[in-house]
């Protein structure tokens, strides 16, 4: 049915969070079919599964791409799906396109009709529109065809600390799959729809995990002389923390240190045995990724010889940086675009601290990640919040961006 041609569809598009002058050209398929994606996308909401439980949904991804005549593969990183499109011609050039399918695990407060079913599982990162968003420009290419090479649909599970991506890439996604390219988006509510963000170098940092055990000698709260008191020990931990950042890491270098969890203690006057501490430390660069890892071990272990505490401290690497390969995030920029306007991308935004595995497909082949705005959206309803809801309107130009890649990318 249909095709290829553009037209300005600022009038399709719901625009009461539409920012002034901001023209979208999506492709007119899409917008005709921007209801069912909808209709999708509120389905995968009210049926969130987390890292690598994710059956119910790689089901309805894998019935969705059949049912477009897609080839599909299961079972890549446990719950991954693959769908294979190849376009008219014979060209061998194929590119992968990634969407995160995973929720997080925690309750929604929302109480719309499409909130989510399941209790202390939530789609509050958005990734049921980013499956809902690849499943569109799926429908509409397998349509279509109008490029010349081989599409691979990367459907990803555990994006939220299970490192899905890597699991993906061990199971085999690059050695079976030969592309050359692989491609990413990620909804920024801190970003106004209509508007995108892309990096030509880092976009999202490590994000390594720290915990250690501070061990004393309890007693009698009233005779602390007899006693070897971890909680000073630990607060003076967490204080001497703060000095890495502040007095190790070059001023115009990123890097977080942040301590996140301090247990310890059961009465008010029993000093107990021991304190657990644990925490994040995010960097962007290799060398400064080192550098935390060394000085904070150093500083807790040399804190707690200071109080006579022992310490076990362990160090938990986590993502590495996202990094975009520039000449791809500029290709990747110039289609963006021809959706939203060459004024609306945004070249020189801030990376963010907050990480992603998408990491490891950019460690494998060149690519690019690009954030696509979806607010305004109020404080409590960013990322990762309880009133998070990914924003509809965005959904047509963020499958318009894909098929346009598509066609850029794998030109007939
Ligand atoms: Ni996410």
């Amino acid at each position: 049915m249909t095709l290829a041609g553009n037209r300005p569809t600022m009038e399709r598009l719901p625009n009461h969070n539409r920012t002034s002058q901001t023209i979208m050209t999506v492709i007119n398929s899409i917008a005709d079919r921007a209801e069912e994606i909808r209709a999708w996308r509120h389905e995968l909401h009210q049926h969130p599964e987390i890292c690598f439980e994710e059956v119910w949904t790689s089901d309805f991804i894998a019935a969705k791409l059949e049912s477009f005549g897609i080839e599909i593969h299961r079972g890549m990183g446990k719950t991954g799906v693959v769908g294979v499109l190849r376009g008219s011609g014979d060209s061998a050039r194929a590119i992968g396109l990634r969407a995160d399918i995973d929720a997080l695990p925690m309750d929604e407060l929302n109480e719309f009709e499409h909130a989510s079913k399941i209790p202390g599982r939530m789609h509050a990162c958005g990734h049921d529109g980013h499956t809902a968003m690849l499943l569109g420009a799926a429908q509409y290419l397998a349509e279509t065809r109008n490029f010349d090479g081989t599409v691979y649909f990367i459907f990803q599970p555990a994006e939220e600390g299970g490192g899905g991506g890597l699991a993906m890439i061990e199971d085999g996604l690059f050695s079976e799959f030969d592309m050359q390219t692989v491609w990413g988006m990620h909804n920024w509510p801190s970003m106004d729809k209509g508007h995108a963000g892309i990096h030509d170098g880092v976009c999202m940092a490590n994000a390594d995990e720290f915990a250690m055990t501070i061990s004393g000698r309890g007693g009698h709260a009233a005779q602390p002389h007899s006693c070897i008191d971890p909680i000073p020990c630990g607060a003076a931990i967490v204080q001497a923390l703060q000095t890495i950042v502040a007095r190790r890491v070059s001023p115009v270098d990123s890097a977080v240190v942040s301590v996140t969890i301090f247990q310890a203690g059961s009465a008010h006057n029993v000093i107990p045995d021991d304190v657990k501490l644990a925490g994040t430390a995010r960097s962007f660069r290799t060398e400064t990724r080192q550098l935390l890892e060394t000085a904070i071990r150093e500083v807790c272990e040399s804190v707690a010889a200071a109080h006579q505490c022992q310490i076990d401290f362990e160090w938990s690497p986590g993502y590495p940086a996202t990094v975009n390969h520039a000449v791809e995030a500029e290709r990747a920029a110039g289609v963006m675009a021809t959706v939203l306007g060459e004024d609306n991308i945004d070249r020189d935004v801030e990376p963010s601290l907050g990480a992603e595995d998408f990491a490891y497909m950019l460690e494998e082949k060149p690519g690019a990640y690009i954030w696509l705005g979806s607010g305004p959206a109020p404080a409590e309803g960013m990322l990762h919040c309880a009133r998070f809801d990914f924003n509809d309107e965005v959904l047509p130009i963020g499958a318009s961006y894909w098929a346009k890649l598509v066609e850029s990318e794998l030109p007939r």
